[in-house]
C-alpha cells in the first residue's frame, strides 16, 4: 500500500525552521520550563522509564477534563499524532470485518491520510459554511454511514475552522454510529483554546462507544513535551490500546510525563489555560482587523476556538501556489487550504507573536494586492 504525502506536515516540516515567518504553525507560543519549575529541581530526577501507559498523576490529571473518568480509562502517548495512530490501528486490528471510515471535513489531515494509506474505504462527511457560521452536515453522515463503518471521527474544536461542535451534533453523531455499530474517534486536542466560553462539548459525555484523542501541545501551550492521550469510555479499550503502544514507543517520555503532570496540575491548569485564551483572543483581534481592512477579497467566519482560521480568497490563484510564491518572495509560510481540500483559502495560525503575526498578514497582503 502507498503512502500517502502528509502535505500538511511535510510543508511544515521542511519550511517552518527556514523561513523568517511562520503562519502555519497551528499552535499557541510555548511556555517554558521557567513557567513551570525552577529548572535545578530537575537535576535529580532520575531518566529512567516512566510507567508505560502514563505515570499514575498525569492520568489522574487528565481525568479532571472527564467527569466521572478514572486512570484506568487513560492511555498516555507521544503526542495526539501518536494517539491517533494507535487508535485507528487498535480499530482496524479488533474489527477486521470492517473496512470502511466516515470522517469530518475539513479535518486536520492525519486520519484521512492514514486511512487512505492504509486500505481503508473512506468517506467524508462535511462541515458547511451555513449563515456565518460551520454547521455539520448530519443527513451526509446519515446516508454514508454503513454497517461496514468501522468509526466515525471527528475533530473539535475543529483544525482548521476553529468551529466547535454543539452537544447536539455529537450526540446525534454519536447515535448513528452506535445504531451502525461504529465507534466514534474524536480529536479533541484543541479543547480547552476556546477564544470566549467555557470548555467545549466532548464525545464523553454523549455514549460509551466513543474514542478522545488530545493531549498537550495545543491549548496547553507546551508541543515540545509531546504529551497525549487516548481516553476510552471502555477501560478495557484502554487496556488493549496500551499494548499497542508496547509497539510504537514503549513509553511517553520520562521528562514528557513529569512535566506534563505540572502543566495538568489544578495550580497550575487554570492560569495556564487563561494565559492561552488571552494570548489567542488578543492575537485574534489583529487578524479580524487585518481581515475587516481586506474585506473585498478575503472572507472568514470567526474561529471560536483554537488556533487557527481557515480564510477565503477571491484571487485567480491556487492556494498551493500561492503558499510557494509567499515562501519565496515573502520568507512567510502559510498552510494552504488544498491540504485540507479546500481550494482558493489559506490558513492562518494567530497563536504566536503578535508583532509576527503582524508583519506576516503585511507581507501576504502585498502580495494578495500583487495579484
Ligand atoms: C487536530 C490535531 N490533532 C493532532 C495533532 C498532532 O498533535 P501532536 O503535536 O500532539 O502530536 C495536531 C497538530 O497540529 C492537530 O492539529
Amino acid at each position: 500500500m502507498r503512502l500517502e504525502e502528509f502535505s500538511l506536515e511535510r510543508i511544515q516540516s521542511v519550511w517552518e525552521h527556514i523561513v523568517e515567518i511562520n503562519l502555519a504553525e497551528s499552535g499557541i507560543e510555548p511556555l517554558r520550563l521557567g513557567n513551570l519549575m525552577d529548572t535545578c529541581e530537575l537535576r535529580d530526577v532520575r531518566l529512567g522509564y516512566p510507567q508505560t501507559n502514563g505515570g499514575l498523576e498525569l492520568r489522574r490529571n487528565i481525568t479532571s477534563l472527564f467527569t466521572g473518568a478514572t486512570e484506568e480509562h487513560v492511555l498516555v502517548t507521544n503526542g495526539g499524532s501518536e494517539a491517533n495512530n494507535v487508535a485507528l490501528w487498535w480499530l482496524r486490528h479488533e474489527n477486521p470485518d470492517r473496512d470502511h471510515i466516515l470522517v469530518e471535513l475539513p479535518n486536520y489531515m492525519q486520519i484521512w491520510g492514514l486511512a487512505g494509506s492504509s486500505g481503508l474505504r473512506r468517506d467524508a462527511f462535511w462541515l458547511r459554511e451555513d449563515g456565518g457560521q460551520w454547521r455539520l452536515d448530519i443527513e451526509d453522515l446519515k446516508e454514508k454511514v454503513t454497517k461496514k463503518t468501522l468509526a466515525v471521527t471527528l475533530c473539535t474544536p475543529n483544525n482548521p475552522t476553529g468551529s466547535v461542535l454543539s452537544a447536539e451534533e455529537i450526540r446525534a453523531v454519536v447515535e448513528i454510529a452506535e445504531d451502525h455499530g461504529a465507534v466514534v474517534l474524536s480529536d479533541e486536542v484543541y479543547r480547552g483554546a476556546e477564544l470566549r466560553g467555557g470548555m467545549s462539548p466532548s464525545v464523553w459525555e454523549h455514549g460509551e462507544n466513543v474514542l478522545i484523542t488530545g493531549g498537550l501541545s495545543k491549548a496547553y501551550a507546551v508541543p515540545g513535551l509531546r504529551v497525549g492521550w487516548i481516553v476510552a469510555r471502555n477501560e478495557e479499550w484502554a487496556r488493549q490500546l496500551w499494548a499497542y503502544t508496547d509497539y510504537t514507543s514503549i513509553s511517553p517520555s520520562l521528562l514528557g510525563d513529569l512535566l506534563g503532570t505540572l502543566v495538568l496540575d489544578p495550580v497550575h491548569r487554570d492560569r495556564i489555560l487563561e494565559r492561552n485564551r488571552r494570548i489567542l483572543r488578543e492575537n485574534w483581534a489583529v487578524v479580524e482587523d487585518w481581515l475587516e481592512s481586506n474585506d473585498d477579497i478575503l472572507h472568514c467566519i470567526p474561529p471560536r476556538a483554537s488556533a487557527v482560521c481557515i480564510v477565503r480568497y477571491d484571487l485567480d490563484i491556487g492556494s498551493e501556489s500561492l503558499a510557494q510564491r509567499l515562501i519565496r518572495e515573502r520568507n512567510v509560510l502559510i498552510a494552504p487550504g488544498d491540504h485540507f481540500l479546500l481550494p482558493h483559502r489559506i490558513r492562518i495560525g494567530y497563536g504566536h507573536n503578535r508583532e509576527q503575526l503582524e508583519e506576516g498578514l503585511r507581507r501576504v497582503t502585498e502580495t494578495l494586492r500583487e495579484l
